[in-house]
């Protein structure tokens, strides 16, 4: 899998990416990227990349021409799905993560200031992503959390390939959220003097009676903190 980032910033890219388990994905060619620096194409001496908006208001608006120019920067037979992160996207979940893994090539447009101009957007068919309900000073960490979502799915990137489908939002936890883990010491005395025990349950060797015990803490958790799944 490849990804173009479009951006102000390149010296970002590729940040946490380059570590754990995604840094060793990129070091094996499992994915790539290609940060190109939108300031790059400005045409005038003060590299202007950005201007006023038209009707107003506050802020600045990145330029179509511009952004233009970086993306035809990208052959065009590497430039793949267009995607414009902003938080008037649609929200990124992990069904929209796995539908994005069959790409070969991905382009993404990091935005700054208020926006970009949205002729560019048009022009090009750019998608619209949201990584959530709040606002960034920048597409560029939206990028980074929406690439860091593919490559865990790519083959041979995740230790255990059944971890996928067993978490949360995974395909075999039907859209329920996690259940609790435990691991050794299987008694815990924690630094505030309490003991804390692993469930007998998870000890018991019993197959039947774990999977039945995970199943209700699902729902419980689900229940409890996004009612909104169970729907
Ligand atoms: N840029 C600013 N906020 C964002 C968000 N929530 N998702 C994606 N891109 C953004």
């Amino acid at each position: 899998m490849n990804f173009n980032l479009l951006t102000l910033f390149p010296d970002m890219f590729p940040g946490m990416l380059g570590q754990s388990l995604a840094g060793k994905a990129l070091e094996r060619g499992d994915w790539s990227f290609s940060a190109i620096n939108i300031r790059d194409f400005a045409t005038d001496n003060h590299k202007t990349v950005d201007d006023t908006p038209y009707g107003g208001g506050a802020g600045m608006v990145m330029r179509p021409d511009i952004i233009e120019a970086a993306l035809l920067s990208i052959p065009q037979a590497k430039q793949g799905r267009k995607i414009y992160l902003s938080p008037r996207g649609k929200v990124l979940n992990q069904a929209r993560v796995k539908e994005l893994t069959t790409q070969q090539n991905i382009t993404l447009l990091c935005g700054r200031y208020e926006g970009v101009d949205q002729r560019v957007l048009d022009a090009h068919d750019f998608e619209e992503i949201s990584i959530g309900d709040y606002v960034l000073s920048g597409g560029e960490p939206a990028a980074m959390i929406l690439m860091d979502t593919c490559i865990r799915l790519l083959d041979g990137v995740m230790g255990n390939v059944d971890t996928a489908d067993n978490e949360s939002f995974g395909a075999n936890t039907c859209g329920l959220l996690e259940y609790p883990h435990y691991t050794r010491p299987s008694e815990w005395i924690a630094g505030n003097g309490q003991t804390y025990e692993v469930p007998d349950v998870l000890k018991s060797g019993n197959h039947a009676e774990i999977e039945k015990w995970r199943k209700e803490q699902s729902l419980k958790i689900t229940e409890a903190v996004r009612p909104d799944l169970l729907d």
